[in-house]
């Protein structure tokens, strides 16, 4: 490759069964597949499933763009949902990508009950809105962010790139001999390793986690993210990758990926039960207090668009727009929404709910 880089090559999977279920990893294995099928037991006891994905969908693109120091706020980011805007900041437009590359994959998993290497092309297409594809010019290698050394080469030729893809998506599809949670963690390296894109590689990395939870039936829907705890541990996530690397052991990275798994399951319970709360309570206060109004959609479309606005409950609950506007008035009122005017426009925010998703 005419370059005086590390590089070795990338070994195809699946790797040898004794190096990757060892005693400290079954163990890790059954406590991370507990508390995901936890998970899996309370997100089917919220009544409204697009408004569960909807919400933490939203966070994790943003969670996820900010590994790569995409930063863009919150209000900004519903903003840029809620309002037809001709200037998005490019921050939020990639977060708005990922969003979208999320639902891409999820969409053609359901449709097709497994992936194609074209498949994860396209997710990386939407994500980073360039058809770029599969790198095709040498050149792209991974340094320490700090000292600008050269920490990884990756395959530069395109052909061994493809082939390395293919050997990848075969095991993604079956994957009959591992537990499909060890499985999640060589995949994760093995991709992130193959690096087939320019750029974006982590953020396609990621959506692939998720599908593949969701490939075999971990979870039904796309709402866990390893993302925040890969931003918490970032030092520690680059430098098992490169453990891995450099010396072909696996066990530290899958520990790092099976946490990964047990802690996110746990917040992410934790998430759904004080969103399930807060709609509980809101059902209430609402009966309560505007009992003429109530209607169980208008409540759920506050938790399905935290930034709500009239046009949104006139398609919701089929209302004039004069009764729509009345709605939203009073439950700002009665203080469950707060209103922001953005240009022409009034939005209505369900402060509460943002406080916990952001969490
Ligand atoms: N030593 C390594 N071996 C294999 N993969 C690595 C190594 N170091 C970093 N990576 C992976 O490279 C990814 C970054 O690649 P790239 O910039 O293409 O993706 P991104 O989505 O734009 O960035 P980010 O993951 O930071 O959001 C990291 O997320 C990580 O998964
Ligand atoms: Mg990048």
């Amino acid at each position: 490759m005419g370059q005086n880089t590390p590089h070795f090559t990338l070994e195809t999977l699946p790797p040898k069964r004794e190096k990757v279920e060892t005693l400290k990893i079954l163990r890790q294995t059954n406590k991370s597949a507990a508390a995901l099928a936890e998970l899996k037991g309370i997100a089917k006891t919220i009544p409204n499933q697009s408004m569960l994905i909807n919400a933490i969908v939203l966070q994790e693109a943003k969670g996820s763009s900010e590994i790569e120091n995409i930063i863009t706020t919150q209000d900004e980011l519903y903003r840029a949902l809620t309002v037809n805007k001709a200037s998005l900041s490019s921050a939020t437009k990639e977060v708005v990508n990922y969003r979208k590359a999320i639902f891409h994959g999820f969409d053609i998993l359901k449709k097709q009950g497994f992936l194609r290497v074209n498949d994860i092309i396209g997710i990386q297409q939407k994500l980073i809105d360039n058809d770029a594809g599969i790198r095709s010019t040498p050149g792209t290698v991974l340094k320490n962010d700090k000292t600008g050394e050269i920490v990884y080469t990756p395959p530069q030729d395109k052909a061994e790139i493809i082939d390395l893809l293919s050997n990848f998506i075969t095991h993604f599809n079956d994957n009959s001999e591992l537990s499909p949670l060890i499985n999640l963690a060589i995949l994760h390296y093995q991709f992130e390793s193959i690096h087939p894109f320019y750029d974006g590689n982590g953020r396609t990395g990621r959506i692939i986690n998720i599908l593949y939870l969701i490939l075999n039936e971990l979870i039904e829907i796309p709402i866990l993210y390893l993302s925040s705890y890969i931003i918490e541990h970032k030092a520690d996530y680059y430098r098992l990758l490169n453990k891995t690397n450099t010396t072909g052991e696996w066990e530290e990275w899958i520990l790092f990926m099976l946490k990964a798994v047990e802690v996110t399951s746990l917040q992410t319970i934790d998430k759904i039960n004080s969103i399930r709360n807060l709609l509980n309570k809101t059902i209430e206060k609402v009966q309560n207090s505007v009992p003429k109004i109530y209607k169980k959609e208008l409540v759920e479309l506050l938790f399905e668009q935290p930034y709500s606005k009239i046009e949104f409950v006139v398609n919701q609950l089929q209302v004039e727009r004069k009764a729509a506007s009345r709605y939203l008035k009073e439950l700002e009122k009665i203080g469950i929404l707060k209103a922001q005017k953005v240009g022409r426009e009034t939005l209505y925010i369900n402060t509460e709910l943002i406080e916990i998703l952001k969490k």
